[in-house]
């Protein structure tokens, strides 16, 4: 920089700096040197034991509560795998449920946030921002635009969070219309209205009830059309009996927490069009589906963008946000908060946007779709050896199921033990000893869930994964039945 270019910044000085190249390079050659021994899952290691043991209780301690794994990262992992401080090196087919689609450690990530980590903002927000703020949003509308009228885009800080910003704008759309239409077994966060909205008892315990929330039945693809007829009508009912009450109906493309469920353009299409007949605004809620699916928005896949008016997403993305039609624009004041992301969060999920979109990774034979196969072969060939541990699923109104596997691209479940929930968490439990990391959805029946790191994972990385979830299934299947 000479103070003479009155074009010229400080920040220039950074940029294509070869000293800087170099320093980060040596970086991030050690990292892959630190992860060439994680080529496999590995026990833990009994040396580290006790020291282990430490941090799994001072966790405990801290939070008040034990957690769910006995789950301590040692900070380096290597893609699907990563090393926990207890010398183990695990599958990781669960990535924070969803967050790191890329897996651990992968080197050009690091590299983007060693460089964002030169940034004078570690976070930025809603008052100051940097450029990176501006291209992140940028390019989620770029890529929704494609396929729909999503024109704008809030950032903030957590999936539950966007979700509220949603609502907000949905409820100042409609003139503060109390109402809210969801969908049986829906999730949505852990705010106050979130947890009040998610169909789940326990989520809501002790939290003063104050959202009206009218719930339809999710697609039942064994009732096929007369599933289709039955959310129809039950919104057609809510309408009538509370006619312009209603904000928004929120609807997952895919249901995540609540099971891994799909549903046909032909489902969505007809609540669709009365919503729109009654001008109730359509929130499409893609903070689990997002980047997972065969397209990069779900909703791509089902050529349904037109009847979206507000999406939030999240996880993947490493930033969350919600988007919104010019006419869903709302009034200044009602969107905003301190922190939108960190400049890393930004530049490393900018680019694993534009990794998952032009690597390959979408269409129906694209690498979403062909892990997605890979993972139900496997199950598929464990079935074949042992469909003792599948016996069909007993599903509402006395009906069952023989589909033992289900969910779509990145979304991945199966369903052993007929879908028995302290059957799966024992399972769960077991497979995460032997080396897989996976957790559960649905409410019944009870499936595993993966969410594995389609942007970086292989087909042939599927065989020593099944490996250890057939042990954990024949662990769990030899179990006497009352501490299975
Ligand atoms: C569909 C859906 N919406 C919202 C959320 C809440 O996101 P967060 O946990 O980031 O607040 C989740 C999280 O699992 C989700 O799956």
């Amino acid at each position: 920089m000479t103070q003479s270019d009155p074009a010229a910044l400080a920040a220039d000085h950074l940029a294509g700096n070869a000293r800087i190249d170099e320093a980060v390079a040596a970086i991030v050659d050690e990292l892959r040197t630190a992860q060439a021994t994680l080529d496999g899952a590995r026990p833990a290691s009994a040396a580290l034991a006790e020291s282990y043991q430490q941090w799994i209780d001072r966790n405990a301690t801290v939070r008040g509560r034990g957690a769910w794994y006995p789950y301590v990262g040692s900070g380096v992992g290597r893609g699907p795998l990563v090393e926990l401080l207890d010398g183990s090196v695990k599958w990781d087919m669960i990535g924070g449920i969803g967050v790191h689609l890329f897996g651990h450690g992968d080197p050009e990530l690091v590299e983007i946030a060693v460089r964002a980590g030169l940034s004078d903002l570690l976070m930025q927000g809603n008052l100051q921002y940097n450029g990176d703020s501006i291209e992140f949003a940028e390019l989620l509308v770029a890529e929704a635009a494609k396929r729909s009228r999503l024109a704008h885009c809030f950032v903030s800080n957590s999936g539950c969070m966007v979700n509220e910003s949603a609502l907000k704008v949905c409820q100042q759309k409609t003139g503060g219309a109390p109402r809210i239409f969801a969908f049986a077994g829906c999730f949505m966060g852990r705010s106050t209205t979130m947890s009040q909205i998610g169909d789940n008892a326990a989520y809501r315990q002790g939290v003063p009830l104050n959202a009206l929330v009218d719930y339809l039945p999710f697609f039942d693809p064994a009732l096929g059309e007369r599933s289709i007829e039955m959310a129809r009508w039950h919104m057609e009912q809510q309408i009538l009996r509370y006619p312009k009450q209603h904000s928004c109906l929120i609807v997952e493309l895919v249901q995540g927490e609540g099971g891994f469920n799909t549903a046909p353009r032909e489902f969505f299409l007809p609540i669709f069009e009365l919503a729109r007949a009654h001008g109730i605004p359509i929130w499409d809620d893609e903070v689990q589906t997002f980047g997972r699916t065969e397209t990069m928005y779900a909703f791509e896949r089902l050529d349904l963008g037109e009847f979206v008016d507000v999406l939030t997403l999240g996880k993947m993305s490493q930033a969350c946000a919600c988007l919104f039609t010019a006419e869903m624009n709302p009034g200044p004041g009602l969107l905003s908060g301190t922190f939108s992301a960190s400049t890393a969060a930004f530049r490393v999920g900018r680019r694993l946007l534009e990794r998952m979109r032009d690597g390959g990774h979408y269409g129906p034979d694209g690498g979403n779709a062909r892990l997605h196969r890979a993972f139900r072969e496997g199950i598929a060939a464990i079935q074949g050896r042992h469909p003792e541990w599948f016996p069909t699923v007993p599903l509402e109104f006395g009906r069952s199921t023989d589909e033992v596997v289900g969910g779509i691209g990145g979304m991945m479940r199966f369903t052993p033990f007929g879908g028995d929930k302290a059957k799966v968490m024992r399972l769960l439990h077991t497979m995460f000893e032997e080396g897989v990391i996976a957790f559960a959805c649905g409410h019944g029946p009870y499936h595993v869930r993966f969410l594995p790191p389609v942007g970086v994972m292989r087909v042939e990385q599927f065989a020593p994964v099944m490996e250890i979830v057939e042990r954990a299934l024949a662990r769990v299947a030899m179990e006497p039945a009352e501490t299975a």
